[in-house]
Order: structure tokens, then sequence, then C-alpha cells
């Protein structure tokens, strides 16, 4: 049998320390391995698979649609980028949309529309003020945005236009603020920064800030939209209107799309100033369209909800019985956290694989739990009994 994991050090850029799991199928909250072993996946794919693996309808949209039309440009019009188009603008009360194809291309359409308003509306007003621990994905705008050495240092000089203060913390925003500043991008919980939730007045204060300062506020919802917090949308979780909405991961039921958003105010791009070849092509666009119609007529986000408490409150069941170990669970609807006192999260993640069930280790000290929003209830409880028997094994050989 072909060694995989050789290929990959042999052919692959070094870019990830990978789990040494090959994958080869998935379904529903389920992914099996090259040698047929079954796991519960608690990363969907880094809460990209919110319908779950291969969801029939948007393997049915798939299917149909790559057999036929796959792209064709932005230089004409297609018909499921333009359903899908009022799909997301009516479920988000925004104004107007752009697909593109990743995260960090949603970001970076959101900071240059920001600019643009910055430079028609504001005085050339260009600096956007972001959160330390925030994550917006690895184009070099950014990672500068993202603010995080670890992640920007080596690619210095980086895009300038940018000021970081700490996340939470309102008055620190507020000091921040120049003639300059454009705009405020934040996370409604910071996803990669270790599942570090917003707390709901600082969302608000950050919004009326914005209102009184004529500043504009993007979201960023790559991880925490499409369902993940148990609405729709972050933003309705936390009942705070952004002005740019930035979206991907969820959107496309595991196909490739990004997206952003705003609201007429700032609606100010015109022909030549954006573009993708990509962006919007048709077989993305009706994966994305099939798969918010069923995020819709199915409520899933509200599964979310429930599902998120009931694998909340197992954790904190795991949590009393293993006090010495874990310090705090966190998190809201099914992007969850579960933090250690030690950096033992890679060894847990790593005996958890043994036991079937998939995690994220988000920190070294902690894990991040973001399975697909229609996991069952069963598959909550067995999960956490994987998670927990992976604990026990790490726990005893320490
Ligand atoms: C909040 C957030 N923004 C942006 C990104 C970048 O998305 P992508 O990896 O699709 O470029 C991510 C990826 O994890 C993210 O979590």
């Amino acid at each position: 049998m072909t060694d995989w994991i050789a290929v990959e050090k042999q052919y692959y850029m070094f870019c990830a320390r990978r789990q040494p799991v090959v994958l080869v199928r998935g379904q529903g909250t389920r992914v099996w391995d090259v040698n047929g072993k079954e796991y519960l996946d608690f990363t969907a794919g880094w809460a990209v698979n919110n319908l779950g693996h291969c969801h029939p309808a948007v393997v049915k949209a798939v299917q149909e649609q790559v057999a036929t039309l796959i792209q064709t440009s932005n230089q004409f019009y297609t018909i499921p980028q333009l359903q899908l188009a009022r799909l997301l603008v009516e479920a988000s009360g925004l104004s107007k949309v752009f697909f593109c194809n990743s995260g960090a291309e949603a970001i970076e359409g959101a900071i240059k529309l920001a600019r643009k308003y910055g430079k028609v509306r504001k005085n050339g007003a260009y600096e956007i003020i972001t959160a330390q621990g925030a994550f917006h994905g690895r184009t070099l705008t950014a990672v500068t945005a993202t603010g995080n050495p670890h992640y920007s240092e080596p690619f210095i000089p980086l895009t300038p236009g940018f000021v970081q203060v700490p996340f939470n913390d309102l008055e620190a925003l507020k000091r921040a603020t120049t003639e300059r500043t454009v705009a405020v991008l934040l996370e409604p919980v910071q996803g990669e920064g270790g599942v570090i939730p917003a707390h709901p007045n600082y969302l608000k204060g950050v919004r009326d800030w914005c209102d009184r300062n004529d500043l504009l506020l993007i979201l960023d919802e790559v991880q925490t939209g499409m369902g993940r917090l148990g609405t729709v949308f972050g933003f309705q979780y936390y009942g705070v209107q952004p002005d740019i909405l930035a979206l991907a991961k969820g959107l496309g039921g595991g196909v490739p799309i990004g997206a952003f958003l705003c609201n007429e105010r700032c609606n100010l791009f015109q022909p030549g100033d954006h573009g993708s070849t990509f962006g919007g092509n048709p077989l993305a666009c009706a994966a994305g369209y099939a798969t918010l119609k069923t995020l819709l007529e199915e409520r899933i986000y509200e599964t979310s909800a429930r599902m998120g408490q009931r694998l909340k409150s197992a954790l904190e069941q795991v949590k009393a019985r293993h006090e010495e170990a874990i310090k705090e669970v966190r998190g809201v609807g099914l992007l969850l956290a579960v933090e250690f006192y030690h950096p033992i999260a890679p060894q847990v993640v790593s005996a958890c694989n043994d036991e079937g069930v998939l995690l994220n280790p988000v920190r070294p000290t902690a894990i991040r739990f973001m399975p697909p929003l229609t996991l069952t209830p069963e598959e909550v409880d067995e999960g956490v009994a994987r998670f927990e028997r992976g604990l026990v094994r790490v726990l005893k050989e320490k």
C-alpha cells in the first residue's frame, strides 16, 4: 500500500504539522481513513462542513452543476451566483455581496472596500483597528491584520495601516481611534486565537463607537458564520449589525467559496475596483446556494444551538471529573474549547485520534471542538466519551 505520509514529506511544502491520519471518505459527522478506521470528526474541516460531510443536498447540487456549467468568468451573468447572492443578502439584512474563493480573500476585499470608503467619504482615512489574538488569514494584508508576529514576522515589510488593540477592551479601541481610522475589524468569537468570545457589551459598545465616529464595523465571520454560533450569522447572536461582513468556510458545504457583504452606506466599488476569475463561479455558488437553503429551511442553526449546549454541558462534566487537568470550558454554539492547565493539547489530540474522535489543538493548552452542526445527541455523547478516554490515557502517562 502507498505510504501517503511519505509522499507528503517528499512533495508537499512543510506548512502544517498534520495528524498521521489519511482520510478517504466522509459522511455526516463521520470520516474514514485509508485503513478503514472510523472517526467522529469534531474538526469539520476547520469549521467548514457545517452540514456534515457530503450532505445529500450539496452533493446533488454539485453533481448537477458540474455536468452543466462549471466556470464562465464574471464577464457574464450566471444563475447560481445570483440565486446565492439574493439568498445571502436577504438572510443577512445587508445590501450587496461579492463572491471570492477563501476567507483571506474575503478579508482582503473587505479591507479594500473600507479603504475606498475612507478615500471617498472620510478625507483619505485608511487605518483599520484590529484585535490582538485575532486571525484573519494568510495573505500579506490578512496576516498584517492578524497582528500576530508568529504569522507575519518572516514576511516584513507588511501592509501599512493596521493598529492592534487588546480584544474585549473598548477603552483601548477608543484610545487607538484617530482621524486616520476608517474601520474596526473583529471576529465575534476569536477562533484560531483559542475560542475567545467577545463580551456582548463589547460588540455593542464597538458598534456605538463606530456610529458616533463614522467608522465602519467589519465583522470577520469566516468561522462564526453559517450557523456555527446557533444563529445564521454570529452578529445575530450578539445583536449587532456590521457594515461589512466576511464569510467563507461553511458557506459552500465543503466547496471553496468566500464572500463579503456590505450595507448601502459603503457600497462604493465601481467597475475595475475589484474582481476575481473564479469568484462566484457557478459550481461553488450552486454548492453555496444548496448549503444556505438547507441551513435556512431546516433551521440547522437552531440544532447547532441545542447541540452546542449539550456538548458544552458534557464537557463541563468531564471537567468536573478532571478538575486537576481542565481549567475551563468556553465558547458559543458549536465553537467550543477546553482549556488545560498544562500544554497537553497535542498529546490529548493524538490519543483521541486512536480513540476515534478528531479534534483540533488550537493552542498548546487548548483543544477546539467544532463538529458539523448536524450532529446527533448520540454523536455528541460518543464524541465526548472518546475525548475523555484520550484525556485519561494522557493523564495516566504523566
Ligand atoms: C476568522 C477567520 N478569518 C479568516 C480566515 C482565513 O480563511 P481561509 O483559510 O479560507 O483563507 C480564517 C481561517 O481560519 C478564520 O478563522
